[in-house]
Order: structure tokens, then sequence, then C-alpha cells
């Protein structure tokens, strides 16, 4: 809702500024060229060389030729009608993609540009700081990069400057101060760095001042409380820090101020807050107001305030929210949105909350604080339509809770959103008071006992998500005819089985179905098939124990849909399915036959499709040129064989590629060349056979998996190999790869950089986001036993295994350079030489085999520093030698050392010549104990986050935010990783200590 505001007031602000700047451009005029209408040579050059530098795909520009004489009358194109000369280009939303012209420089007399919503890239040519008559300035929406040009400070007329939303980078130019004329300052959504000049407090006619979304620093001027016009102030997310000046109490035009995690910033106060008469809109999520007392009495005097968002905003601290003369006050708040998620509040804070909320209340957010009930009165809000209070962790009975809320607001809440909350109890016969209600959402609660009939009675439900919750009493089919309304039911994970729920088929209606995990082991009845309406757009039935044959499903789905069937035991061939799903998973079943049906898909929808797991056969066919849109393809553990057909490489969007586990054979698919856009390919248990081409390293360079192991792959491991710079799991374990180990291994730059890897996720506006589908996973050798690493946990993964070859010669010392290493084998070749002294540089090992080679000398001392490691095997080789001390290197079973005939010492029984009389020397490792407070600390967030992590991923959280759910699981990806990572160390550590 609150990105959504920004985006209405700036095209509000777009549409007036335009209508304003076409006015001031037909005033103006002046020198008498004589001609009307006609068009300056030099112009029409200018005109005609800008568009050689663009494709048009749209043909917008079709009339710009050199024979169509009259460039006035060009599309875009407005001259003059006294002068002939060229005032207005406004190519807005043209489709153009390609570079600005420095043609336009002799466009002297423009006065207003506006390419807005194109695709140009590249700079912003300097020369446009020559166009001095200009007055509108827009070339917002767009891809250009790199600085905004100084020369930008000579275009002193102009009054409205548009940058927004394109990549530009640098420092806002402080000779931006020159440009005194401005009304409307836009250059939020880029990659600005740098300080808010101070200058900024000279465009005393701003209105408008859009600086968000950037990555600007420092700290908020105090100019800016000079700009006394200004109606709109934003300057969200950004990194900004220290006070927030209170001087910006003189904007007392204020309509919008938005300080939305705007950063690090500190605020003593709200006072100055108090002035600003005009406010309608204030956002101040991320900001701690911790010490701001009798903040709720400051909120409570601006009169028009209608939205205020205060998320994250540490409301739990403050001392005293309201003043005691607050507490005699009738005044009651005009506010019709009001977010108070994440603050950790507890139900005291319905005493402040009481005055805040009126009649006036359309959307009450109390998400994610610690509340264990609601009061009365939010039952007599009367316009009260959305209520979210997803994710508090106090224990409500939900009878209580819809009681408390049965007064008006009962007539008029449309949607209440409770998941991830401890609600107990049934949903009793009170919810059909409740007869606006459209979504009902109460996933991941205690709800038990039985559904009251009534739910289904009431007359507007369109959505219902009881997922994970143990309520029984789901109705009879003959109850639920004439149910039309309804258009989703999520219940995963609740108690439908055995039987299949026949009642599923009266709904008529239905877009959205998820039943998965319910304990189903029936067959589905051909009717529910047949009856289904065509507008389906999701099914998940996974993970029952459903049975017989999938019928074909090419006419029931609408575009983009989502069908999951997988983990059940569904069989026969798949014959057909829909052109227009996007997601197919139809892995962990019995499906037999061939997957010729892929040739039916004539239209390029499908982004996912899971076939693994299944009894699937025969070879890939030759038809996969619709495929533009598949990022996905997992095909492994099948039967499949033969050679990979050449239409592969029409998916140049395909990121994962998984064939694990088949008969594919042949040499390695040339057609993969042209799958540029791989980012992981997993070709390993198969009968591929040759060398590895050298253009892997040019063509996929996006990869980060690649898994070639068990197949019958040969010669020498390619140089260009290294080319590979996000490189993170290499293995090309058990084939017949010989000679060395290419020493360039250690460019694998993503293996020397420390932190998180920059996995690219799915398009957050992709439908399957919602989903939680694992997009890639690999399985790896992970300490002796397969493991699967799905994406999220892949982050820190980094793991070379080229164990079972014929690699020869030393090992490079270049590859200790690899220190984020976190698995490395080369167990079972003929390598020989020492061990490179320094391979304790490898600090984040955790796991190292050498096992089974000729490796000689000594094992280096400094190996005894390296505190991570958990599972090391240099068993036969020709090492010799005392075993060093440290409680690591002590700890391992002594068959991880057997087989070398000249080691000796501890965990060896053999003792070392002169040790008799001294005994066994211990020696601790000095970094250890610290080493283990700290993990012991990330167990325990471990432990916290799993709870976390596991509620969310369960259900899918349907009903949040799209941009809050995506940023949400980004943050949990890349924590969780470390915290799982760290976790398995810890635990390894402990079971070492006990032993
Ligand atoms: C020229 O522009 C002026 C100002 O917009 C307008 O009033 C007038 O009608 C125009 N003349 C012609 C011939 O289009
Ligand atoms: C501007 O016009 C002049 C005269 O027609 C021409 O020589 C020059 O190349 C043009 N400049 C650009 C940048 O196109």
């Amino acid at each position: 809702m609150h990105p959504c505001v920004v985006i209405i007031f700036s095209l509000l602000l777009l549409c007036l500024e335009t209508t304003s700047a076409n006015q001031l451009a037909a005033v103006e005029g002046g020198d008498d060229n004589g001609g009307v209408n006609r068009c300056f040579e030099k112009e029409k050059d200018a005109l005609l060389h800008f568009k050689s530098l663009l494709q048009d795909p749209s043909d917008r520009l079709s009339m710009w030729t050199a024979e169509q004489d009259n460039c006035c009358e060009w599309s875009g194109v407005t001259c003059n009608n006294q002068t002939g000369h060229v005032t207005d280009l406004d190519l807005m939303l043209f489709g153009l993609v390609g570079e600005i012209s420095h043609s336009l420089v002799n466009l002297t007399y423009l006065n207003h540009l506006d390419l807005h919503y194109n695709s140009f890239h590249g700079n912003i040519p300097v020369i446009i700081g020559s166009l001095t008559q200009l007055r509108h300035l827009d070339l917002g929406g767009n891809n250009l990069n790199g600085p905004i040009p100084r020369s930008i400070g000579s275009l002193t007329r102009l009054r409205s400057l548009y940058l927004g939303y394109n990549n530009l980078n640098g420092t806002i130019p402080t000779i931006i101060g020159s440009l005194t004329q401005l009304r409307y300052l836009d250059l939020g959504g880029n990659n600005l760095n740098g300080t808010i000049p101070r200058s900024i407090g000279s465009l005393t006619r701003l209105r408008s001042l859009y600086l968000g979304y950037n990555n600007l620093n420092g700290t908020i001027p105090r100019s800016i409380g000079s700009l006394t016009e200004l109606k709109y102030l934003d300057l969200s997310s950004n990194s900004l820090y220290g006070t927030i000046p209170p001087e910006l109490g003189n904007l007392t035009n204020l309509e919008l101020l938005s300080l939305s995690y705007a950063g690090m910033c500190r605020l003593e106060n709200l006072e100055w807050l108090s002035p600003l008469s005009h406010l309608e809109v204030l956002e101040m999520d991320g900001i701690s107001l911790a010490k701001t007392n009798h903040w709720v009495d400051v909120i409570l005097s601006l009169p028009k305030l209608w939205l205020l968002s205060l998320d994250g905003c540490e409301l739990s601290q403050v001392m005293y929210p309201y003043s005691s003369s607050f507490l005699n006050s009738s005044s009651s708040s005009s506010i019709v949105d009001l977010s108070l998620r994440n603050n950790s509040l507890t139900s005291s804070m319905y005493r402040w909350l009481f005055p805040l909320t009126s009649n006036k209340l359309h959307i009450l957010d109390l998400s994610r604080n610690m509340l264990d009930g609601i009061p009365k009165y939010l039952g007599n809000l009367c316009s009260l339509e959305h209520f979210y209070f997803y994710n508090n962790f106090g224990v409500i009975k939900f009878p209580d809770f819809l009681n408390n809320l049965s007064g008006c607001t009962s007539l008029s809440l449309q949607r209440l959103s409770a998941s991830g909350s401890q609600f107990t109890g049934s949903l009793p016969d009170d919810i059909q008071k409740f007869t606006s209600l459209t979504h009902l959402i109460l996933y991941e609660n205690q709800l038990k006992g039985t559904i009251s009939k009534k739910l289904w009675e009431l007359p507007n439900l369109k959505i219902l998500d009881l997922s994970e919750s143990s309520l029984h009493g789901f109705p009879s089919s003959d109850y639920m005819s004439n149910r039309s309304h309804i258009e989703s039911i999520q219940l995963s994970s609740c108690k439908l089985g055995p039987h299949f729920p026949k009642w599923i088929q009266e709904l008529k209606n239905l877009t959205s179905l998820d039943i998965a995990n319910n304990g189903i082991s029936d067959t589905i009845p051909l009717e529910f098939w047949d009856s289904w309406p065509s507008r389906l757009t999701f099914l998940n039935l996974s993970s029952n124990n459903i049975s017989g044959k999938v019928p074909d499903l090419s006419s029931n789905f609408d575009s983009n849909s989502v069908i999951d069937l997988s983990s059940n035991r569904f069989d026969g061939p798949i014959t057909n399915v829909s052109s227009t799903v996007a997601l197919l998973n139809l892995s962990r079943n019995k499906f037999s036959g061939g997957i010729s049906f892929l040739c039916q898909v004539v239209h390029g929808f499908l982004v996912i499709l899971d076939l693994s797991h299944n009894f699937l056969s025969g070879q890939l066919p030759d038809c996969l040129w619709h495929f533009k849109e598949l990022q996905v393809l997992n095909l492994e553990h099948n039967n499949l064989s033969g050679r990979l057909p050449a239409s592969l490489g029409s998916m140049i969007n395909l990121e994962a590629l998984d064939l694990y586990k088949n008969n594919f054979s042949e040499e390695f698919p040339l057609s993969v060349k042209n799958c540029t856009s791989l980012k992981s390919l997993n070709l390993g248990a198969n009968k591929f056979s040759g060398n590895l081409p050298v253009w892997i390293g040019e063509s996929l360079s996006g990869l980060y998996v690649l898994t070639l192991r068990s197949n019958n792959f040969s010669g020498s491991i390619p140089l260009q190999l290294c080319q590979l710079a996000s490189l993170q799991i290499l293995d090309l374990s058990v084939n017949h790869f010989h000679g060395r180990i290419p020493s360039c291994l250690s460019n694998l730059t993503i293996m020397v950089q420390q932190g998180f890897s920059q996995l690219q996720n799915l398009d957050p506006n992709n439908p399957l986001i919602r989903y939680s589908y694992n997009v890639d996973h690999v399985m790896i050798q992970w300490q002796g036993s397969e493991r699967e690493f799905i994406r999220s946990n892949m982050k820190l993964l980094r793991s070379i295994d080229l164990s079972s070859n014929n690699l020869t010669g030393e090992i490079p010392y270049q590859i200790t350079n690899l220190d984020q290493l976190i698995a490395l084998n080369l167990s079972m070749n003929a390598l020989f030489g020492k061990i490179p002294w320094n391979i304790s540089e490898m600090k984040n090992l955790l796991t190292l085999d050498l096992s089974r080679n000729k490796f000689s000398g000594e094992i280096p001392s400094t190996m005894s520093q390296m505190s991570l490691l958990n599972d090391l095997d240099v068993s036969f080789n020709n090492l010799s030698g005392r075993i060093p001390s440290s409680t690591q290197l002590q700890s391992f079973d002594p068959s991880r050392y057997e087989g070398n005939l000249g080691l000796c010492g501890p965990p060896l029984t053999k003792k070392c010549s002169g040790d008799e009389q001294s005994g066994i020397q211990h020696i601790i490792g000095e970094s250890e104990g610290e080493g283990i407070d700290e993990l012991q600390g990330w167990f325990y967030i471990g432990g916290a986050i799993g709870f976390t992590v596991g509620f969310w991923i369960a259900c899918g959280a349907l009903l949040l935010n799209r941009r809050g759910r995506f940023a949400f699981f980004m943050f949990l990806d890349s924590f969780e990783d470390w915290v799982y990572v760290k976790v398995v160390v810890f635990i390894a550590n402990l079971k070492k200590r006990r032993t």
C-alpha cells in the first residue's frame, strides 16, 4: 500500500508538470523567422541523428525520415508556431532503446525534453548542459548509468528535473543548487551515493524532492528546512545517519514526508512535526522513535494525516508515549491507514492506540508484535476493512478474538489476516456476523476443533487459508453446492485425508487450491478433473499418497498457472500439458513412458519444469524450440537416454539444467553452448564421454555449479574453466581426467571473496515466488555421504571435488589462495609431492580429503591452525613424520592416517622416535576456545531462526505484500546459511569434545 501512494503521487506530479510545461512552451518564442511551422535543416539533421542511435521496435518514429520534410509534424516533435524552432520533444513511453545522441545540442531552442519510460542506456550526455532553454527535463525510468553531469548546473531555467529510476551513480553535484527555478526534483531509484549537498537548500521554490531508493549517506542537511514550499519530501531507503534535523518543522506546506528506512537516523522528539498542519502521509518505518516521548500527542495534532506508517520504530521502548493532558482531550484522529508492525508491542499499547483509531480507519496493521488479545473498541470501528494481526506471539482464544471484533467492525471487515500467531480454539459460529469478509487468512496457528458450517455461508468469502491447523468438520458435497463465490482454498498440512475431499468439486469458481500434505491416499475421481473450471491458476496436491492417472490437462489452466502434483503415486504416461502453465512439478511419482508431450507445448510460458524422480525413459525430444522462458529443467533420477538435442540451445533463459542419474550419453552437449544464462549445470551420473569443451569458460560465464561426476569424461581439465568467476561448486569426480590440476584454479574469484555470493533469485514479480520451490539444488558428496544443498543454503558453499580421476603432478601451491573454499577433495588420483606448506591459508576448509594418492613428506605443522577443519583424510599416501599436535588433528579417527608407513604420533598408536619418555604432548589450538564461543552464539541464534523459517516456508505467505515478503526471504536466506554452516561445525566439534 505505501509504495503505491508514492507512485500515485509521482504520476500525478508528472501529469501536472507536463501540462504546465507545455503551456510554458507555448508562451515562448519571439525571434521572428517568418516561417510558420517549417523545420530548420540543422534541427532536422539533429533529430535524424538522434533517431539513428535508436532501435524503435514499436515503430513510433516511422515518420522521422529525411523524406518527410517538415520535422515539426513528426511524432513527438513540437515546434514554436511563430519561429518554427523545435521546442518540445516528447517521447515518453515510445519503447525506444539506445543511447541519447549528442546531436541534441543542435536543438538550441528545446525547452521540453521528455524521454520518460523508454530504455535509453549509456551516460547522460554532458552536452545536455548547453540546452539552456530547457524548462522541463525528464529522463526518468530508463537504464541510464554513469554520473549526473555537472553541466546540468547550466540549465538555470529548469523547473522540473526527473532522472529517477535509472542506474545513475556517483554523487549529486553540488552545482544542482544553481537550478533555482526548480519546482520538481526527482533523483530517486538510482545508485547515487555521497551526501545530500547542502546547496539543495537554495532550491527555495521546490515543491517536490524525491531522493529515495539510493545509497545516499551522511546527515540530512539542515538546509532542507529552507525549502518552505515543499509539499513532498522523500528520503526513504538510503544510508543516511545522524539526527533528523528539527528544521524539517519549517516545511509547513509539507503533505508527504517519507523517511522510511532512510538509514541509522536518530530522533530526539517529534515536536517539530506539530507545525506541519498539511501533512497527509507520514512514513518513518525503521527509524527508532524510542526517545520520542509524547509522540502520540504530536500525531494527534496533525489534522489532515490519513496515512501513518511506523513499522519497526521500537515503539515499545518509548517511556511516555502520551502526555497526561492527552487523556482528557477528546481529539480523535483522521487516520485512514495505520501500520505499527514489528514494534514488540504488548497489550499495554491499546491505551494509546485508542485515540489513533476512529471511524475513519480503513486499514490497521498490528502484525509482528507481542499482542495477546484485542480490546473491544476495535470491534466498534465501523469503517475498518483490513485488519492485519499476523505473527503475534501471545496465546489468544480465537472465539474471544472474534467476539471482540463483533461490533460494527464485523459488518465492514473484509480482510482478516492473522497467520502465524498463537490462536487456539475453534472457528465458531460467530464468524457468520462478518458478512463482508472476503479474505480469511489464519494459516499456522494452533486452531483445533470444528469449523463452523456458517463459514461456508459467508456470502462474500473468496479466499480462505487455514493451512497448518488441526481443524476438522469440513463440509459434505451437498452442503457446498452454490458456493460459487469461493476462489481460493489453502488447506495444506491440515487433516483432510484419507479420502479425496469431493466437496471441492462443487466450488465452480475456484482458481487456487492447495491441499498438499493432507494424508490423502485415494485416487482422484475423474469428475474432479472434468468439472474443473478453466480459470485455475494454482493447484498443489503434492506430498499426499494420491494414485491413478492424470488426464489430459491441456484445457484446465489459465495462463501463468502453477501445477504441483509432486510426491504422490501418480503413474502412467504424461499425456498432455497446457501451454499456459508456468510451473509444472510432477517429480517423485511413478510416471513412465517418454516425454514427447513436451512437443505439444507451442507457446513458451513454462518457467519451471520438474519431472525428476520418475520412471521416464527415451530421449529428450528435439522440439524444445518453444521453451524460451524456461529457467529450470530438472529431469534427474529417470531413465532418459541418448544424445541431448540441438533445440536445447534455444532455451536462452535456462538457469538450471539437472540431468543427474540418467543414461544420457555421447559427448559434452554442444547445444548447451547457447544456454548462456545457465547458472547450474548438473550432468552427473550419466554416460557422457569425450573431452570437456574449452568454450565452457566463455559461453557459460555465469555458472556457479558445475557437476560432471560419474561420467566417462576424459582428457585434461581445460584452463578455460578458470574463467568461471562465479563458480562455487566444481565437481569433476569419478571420471577419467588426466594431467595436472590447473594452477589457475586460484582465479575462481568467488572462492577468494568473502561473504555471500550474489546468487540471483527469480524475479520478485514472478508469480512463482509465492510458491516456495527449490529452484535449483545440488547433490554433493559431503563428508562421505551425498547431501542435497538447495539454492538458499548454497550461498556459502564453495567446494572442489576432483576425486577418482587420473590426475598427476603436485598440488599447485596457488590453490591455497582459495581461502573461502569449504571442501576440497583430491582423493583417489595419482598426485604426488608435498602437501603445500601454506595449506592452512585455506582457513575456511571444513573438509579436506587427500587420501589414496602418492603424497610424501610431512603433514605441514601449520595444519594445526586449521581450527574449522572437521573432516580430514590423508590415508594411503607416503606421508611420514609426526602428525602435528592440535586437538583438531588428534580428534580424527586413526583410519584417516592409515596406510602411511612413515606417520607416527597420536591418534596413531605408533610412537615417534623420542616420544617414549616425554609422553603425549597435547597442545590446544590457540584460537579454539574463542571460536567455540562464537559458534555457540550462532547455534542459539540458529535455534530461534529455525522456528521462524519453518513457519514461513511451510505455507507460502500468500497475504503479505510481495515486496516485503521477498526482502524477508532474502534476509533469511543469507542469515540461515551462515547459521547452517556454523551449526554443522559446532555440532561436529561438540561431538569430538565428548569422545
Ligand atoms: C500558435 O500558438 C498560439 C499559442 O499557443 C496559439 O494561440 C495559436 O492558435 C497558434 N497558431 C497557429 C497558427 O497554430
Ligand atoms: C550541429 O550542426 C552542425 C551544423 O549543421 C553540424 O556541423 C554538427 O555536426 C552538429 N553537431 C552535432 C553534435 O550533431
